[in-house]
C-alpha cells in the first residue's frame, strides 16, 4: 500500500465511524460561495480538524468543514472551505480531501472558484464553464510515489472536464436563461495576485480566466476517476486588465451579487446528472 493511501485510509476510517453516509457528487464551493449549503438537507457535518492528518485552511472565510447531506435525492459532500497550494501544503496534502471524497464514494465533482478575469470579452460578475485547464504553473499534485490505489502512473488528460457535464451545464444554463461564458482556467500559484506581464502571457498560451486553486484538484480527481466539471465566477478582471484596483477586491460582494442564480445553477446540474449518467 502507497504511503499517501494508507494516510487516505485514515482520513476514511474516522469519516466512516462518524457517518455511513455515502456521496455520489463532490461540491466545492469557492471563496464567496459558501451559502451554498441552505439548499442542502444535512445529514453530518465533519469539521476538517476533527479529521487526523487532514490539512486545514487558514484563510479567512474558508471554514474548513465537510456538509454531507442530500440536494433533493442526490447525496453530496459539499467542501465549505478548501485549502490552497499558497498556504503552504504540499500538492499531496491540497489534493488529499478530493481523494477521501473518492474513497467516500464520489463519482462526479462539481469546482466552483473565484478567478481573474483574462479574456477582455468577459465581465465582473460573469460564469464561465471551465472547459480545459493549464496546471504547468504550479507542481502536479501527482509528483511523486503513484497511489496505484487510485489511478495510473500517466493518466490521460484529454477530457479532464467531462464533455457530458458541460453540455448538461450548458443545457441548464440555457432553460434557465443564465447567461454564462466558456473558457481555459489557468492556476497560479499565488498568493499575490499576477503582474500585467504575467496576465499578458497567461492570455497568449490561451487562458480566459485565472485562479489559485481548481487545476490541481480537477487533475488529482481525473488522475482516480472521478468526472469532473466547473463553474468560475468572475469576481475581478485580471490585473492589467481593467484598472480596478485589487485593494478594493471584494470577492463576497461580486458572488452575493450572482449567488441567486449560481445556486440554481448547481443545484439543476446535480439534480439533472442521471442525465447524462453511463
Ligand atoms: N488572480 C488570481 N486568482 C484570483 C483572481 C486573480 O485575479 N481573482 C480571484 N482569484
Amino acid at each position: 500500500m502507497s504511503r499517501q493511501y494508507e494516510k487516505l485510509r485514515k482520513c476514511y476510517e474516522y469519516c466512516r465511524s462518524v457517518t455511513e453516509f455515502q456521496p455520489r457528487v463532490g461540491l466545492i464551493l469557492g471563496s464567496g460561495l459558501g451559502n451554498y449549503a441552505k439548499n442542502m438537507k444535512i445529514e453530518c457535518v465533519i469539521p476538517y480538524g476533527d479529521i487526523p492528518g487532514f490539512p486545514v485552511s487558514t484563510v479567512k472565510g474558508h471554514a474548513g468543514q465537510f456538509l454531507l447531506g442530500y440536494i433533493g435525492d442526490v447525496p453530496v459532500i459539499l467542501m465549505k472551505g478548501r485549502v490552497h497550494y499558497y498556504e503552504g501544503y504540499s500538492m499531496e496534502e491540497v489534493v488529499l480531501p478530493i481523494r477521501l471524497m473518492k474513497l467516500l464514494g464520489i463519482e462526479v465533482l462539481f469546482l466552483t472558484n473565484a478567478a481573474g478575469g483574462i479574456n477582455r470579452k468577459f465581465c465582473t460578475g460573469d460564469f464561465m464553464m471551465i472547459t480545459d485547464q493549464i496546471s504547468n504553473f504550479v507542481p502536479s499534485p501527482l509528483i511523486g510515489e503513484n497511489v496505484s490505489e487510485l489511478g495510473d502512473r500517466f493518466p490521460d488528460m484529454t477530457h479532464i472536464y467531462d464533455i457530458r457535464l458541460q453540455k448538461l451545464i450548458q443545457k441548464i444554463a440555457e432553460e434557465e436563461q443564465i447567461p454564462i461564458q466558456k473558457g481555459v482556467y489557468v492556476q497560479s500559484s499565488g498568493p499575490n495576485f499576477e503582474s500585467p506581464a504575467e496576465i499578458r502571457m497567461f492570455a497568449t498560451l490561451g487562458a480566459d480566466a485565472v485562479g489559485m486553486s481548481t487545476a490541481c484538484e480537477a487533475l488529482a480527481a481525473r488522475h482516480a476517476g472521478i468526472r469532473v466539471c466547473g463553474i468560475s465566477c468572475i469576481s475581478n478582471m485580471a490585473s492589467g486588465i481593467s484598472e480596478e484596483d485589487f485593494c478594493d477586491l471584494d470577492v463576497q460582494a461580486v458572488a452575493d451579487r450572482r449567488s441567486r442564480e449560481f445556486e440554481l445553477l448547481v443545484t439543476q446540474v446535480i439534480l439533472k446528472l442521471d442525465s447524462v449518467h453511463q
